[in-house]
């Protein structure tokens, strides 16, 4: 097949990377996505190491690429971008590889109070690839970076049975008031954080009860627009994007996790049409 007509494959250690599909999608309507939640697997960023990422990295690159040809794979994933795009692009050099990374430099770049909060799994948080990122934009801003332990399973966990959803909006409200607290103080008086990068793919699930305690001032950043552009940038590179006069592209959902959780989450969050297909073996 022709590379404007494959898939572009876009995975994630679970759900959170549907906030990327999203983008994905309104930049890039005639596309078709297959996307993989390795959500047996999640979350990858509070105890799973660069090993273990790593490998489930590439063995998803693989079996999307041998099952549905896909033509660039976006890696939705904070957590497995920092441990592991670089090996990806390496062992896979023909198979374009679009990572995210938190918003820092932009952060960096609209900051009025120049102290800027950051919220990110301790898997993104102690990565090299990270240090490298926070150095690089730390001369005229200060970075408070705040490790969230738990907070991307709980909202994993929010659309899977038999957790009653009120319960789990506890939970995540509860993670999010102890996280930004930990950060200091927000608003646009010097000193405090008037702009607040969210990691983690999954957290834009939880934005609003981040806008909630943060207040209205305070800029909340993801990377969902940038990599779309990015993505739509390199397969225009490649002569790989699909044609313009064809139909909207089809939207395909695997998950190694339950099937049902996916749908509610594609339900809830994607509002758009998606078949949602298989639950796969999580190793
Ligand atoms: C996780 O699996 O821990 C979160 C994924 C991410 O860092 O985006």
């Amino acid at each position: 097949q022709a590379p404007a007509a494959r898939p572009i494959g876009v995975f994630d250690s679970g759900i959170g990377g549907l906030s990327v599909l999203q983008a994905l999608r309104h930049e890039l309507p005639h596309e078709d996505f297959v996307y993989l939640a390795d959500s047996g697997n999640a979350p990858y960023g509070d105890e799973k190491g660069e090993a273990f990422v790593q490998g489930r990295t590439l063995a998803i690159a693989r079996w999307l690429r041998a099952q549905h040809g896909i033509k660039a794979l976006v890696v939705a994933c904070n957590t497995a971008t920092a441990a592991a795009v670089e090996q990806l692009r390496a062992t896979l050099p023909d198979l374009p590889a679009i990572g995210v990374e938190p918003a820092l430099k932009p952060a960096a770049a609209c900051s009025q109070t120049h102290h800027v909060g950051v919220l990110a799994t301790r898997g993104t948080v102690g990565s090299a690839r990270f240090q490298r990122l926070l150095e690089a934009h730390s001369a005229h801003t200060r970075f408070a970076v705040q490790a969230c332990d738990g907070l991307a399973r709980a909202i994993e966990q929010s659309t899977e049975e038999p957790l009653p959803a009120t319960e789990s909006a506890t939970k995540i409200g509860a993670l999010c008031a102890q996280y930004t607290g930990a950060l200091g103080s927000f608003g646009l008086k010097t000193g405090d954080i008037d702009t607040l990068v969210l990691g983690c793919t999954h957290y834009v699930f939880a934005k609003d009860a981040l806008r909630t305690l943060v207040g209205p001032e305070v800029q909340i950043l993801d990377t969902g627009a940038a990599v779309a552009r990015q993505t739509r940038r390199i397969l225009a590179q490649a002569g790989a994007l699909a044609h313009a006069e064809t139909e909207p592209g089809q939207i395909t959902l695997y998950t190694t996790g339950q099937l049902a959780a996916l749908q509610a989450a594609a339900g809830r969050w994607l509002q758009l049409p998606a078949r949602c297909c298989a639950a796969l073996p999580s190793a």
